[in-house]
């Protein structure tokens, strides 16, 4: 069991790990779900889009542990941007996982797709039909959800220019800005950016998704054999050193169990980690700009 947590900026705490269930098939995730609960994880990641939210919450209600000991996010999809489609939306995915109430909601994208029952409307193209809705006025309609039925509302791959946007027009300051983060790619500025103004960060793609060649780095390797560990109990503890949660995703029961047990990293092994990058490109596994042409993260300025 991890009691750790971390605290958010409206007083309510979120454990430092969860299980992720991107790619987690809706066969496996049920498993996956009660397997992670039963060892002790009492955090939940699913998102509307992964198309597995029923099998979630089906888990949830199975597994035993009171609701109010865990804490479950799901996200806002890209074609329900629109303010009068978000309670709609919400309702949803509460209905899809069997809850009375969300302990996070999070807009998955500052990127609006046009109203659509597909998860990614085209045209005959093959362009991805773009809406003209701003994030700002959806966040609002989500800032709406926010009481009985909502804990805390968040963002997700938000940049630092998205956030200075957000800024003058938020009631309420988002909780969590859940981004791809793994060392290498350590979104040391964004992450230092979200730390300075109270944002949490969740790191997603911590172990750096499927086929990871950070599980093969030889000083990964090096760190885990020195701290008695696996190459992705380093990959975990390395973002709870630096202060933010940690959604590693498997569907295998001696993963699950296993990634829930961090080690306290040293300074020296903390820095070391940071150094992986030098000299490196970062490497991003997730930039929507290759199939949906939008420049997310700000880097294809020259190429638009
Ligand atoms: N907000 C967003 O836009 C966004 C984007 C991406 C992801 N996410 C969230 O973040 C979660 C995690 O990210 P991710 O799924 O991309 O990648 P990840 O957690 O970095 O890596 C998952 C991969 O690592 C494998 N794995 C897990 N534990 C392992 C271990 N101990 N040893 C070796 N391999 C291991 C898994 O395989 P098995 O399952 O086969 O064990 C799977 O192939 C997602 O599931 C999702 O909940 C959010």
């Amino acid at each position: 069991m991890c009691d750790q947590v971390f605290k958010l900026n409206n007083g309510k705490t979120i454990p430092a790990i969860g299980l992720g269930s991107w790619k987690s098939k809706p066969s496996e995730v049920y498993d996956a779900v009660i397997t992670a609960i039963k060892s002790g994880y009492r955090h939940i990641d699913t998102a509307f889009v992964y198309g597995n939210e029923k099998e979630v919450g089906q888990a949830i209600k199975d597994c035993g542990v009171p609701r109010s000991e865990l804490f479950i996010t799901t996200k806002l999809w890209n074609t329900s941007h629109r303010p009068e489609l978000v309670k709609p939306a919400f309702e949803t995915s509460l209905a899809n996982l069997q809850l009375d109430y969300l302990d996070l909601y999070l807009m998955h994208w500052p990127v609006s797709f046009q109203p659509s029952d597909v998860k990614q409307p085209r045209d005959a193209d093959g362009h991805i039909l773009l809406d003209d809705t701003d994030f700002t006025v959806t966040y609002a309609a989500m800032e709406e959800l926010v009481g009985e039925r909502l804990g805390s509302v968040g963002v997700s791959n938000f940049s630092i220019e998205n956030f200075e946007k957000l800024s003058k027009t938020q009631k309420i300051p988002p909780a969590v800005n859940q981004i791809e983060v793994h060392p290498f790619l350590p979104q040391f500025e964004l992450v230092k950016y979200c730390q300075d103004h109270n944002v949490l960060v969740t790191a997603y793609s911590p172990l750096g998704s499927s086929d990871s060649p950070l599980m093969k780095d030889q000083i990964i390797i090096e760190i885990a054999k020195k701290n008695n560990a696996t190459p992705a109990q380093i990959l975990i503890s390395w973002g709870i050193k630096r202060g933010y949660a940690v959604i590693p995703k498997s569907v295998t029961p001696s993963r699950i169990i296993s990634n829930l047990h961090h080690v306290k990293l040293d300074d020296q092994d903390l820095t070391t980690i940071n150094k992986l990058i030098e000299g490196k490109e970062p490497h991003r596994l997730g930039d929507p700009y290759y199939s949906w042409q939008v420049d997310v993260f700000g880097l294809h300025k020259n190429d638009l």
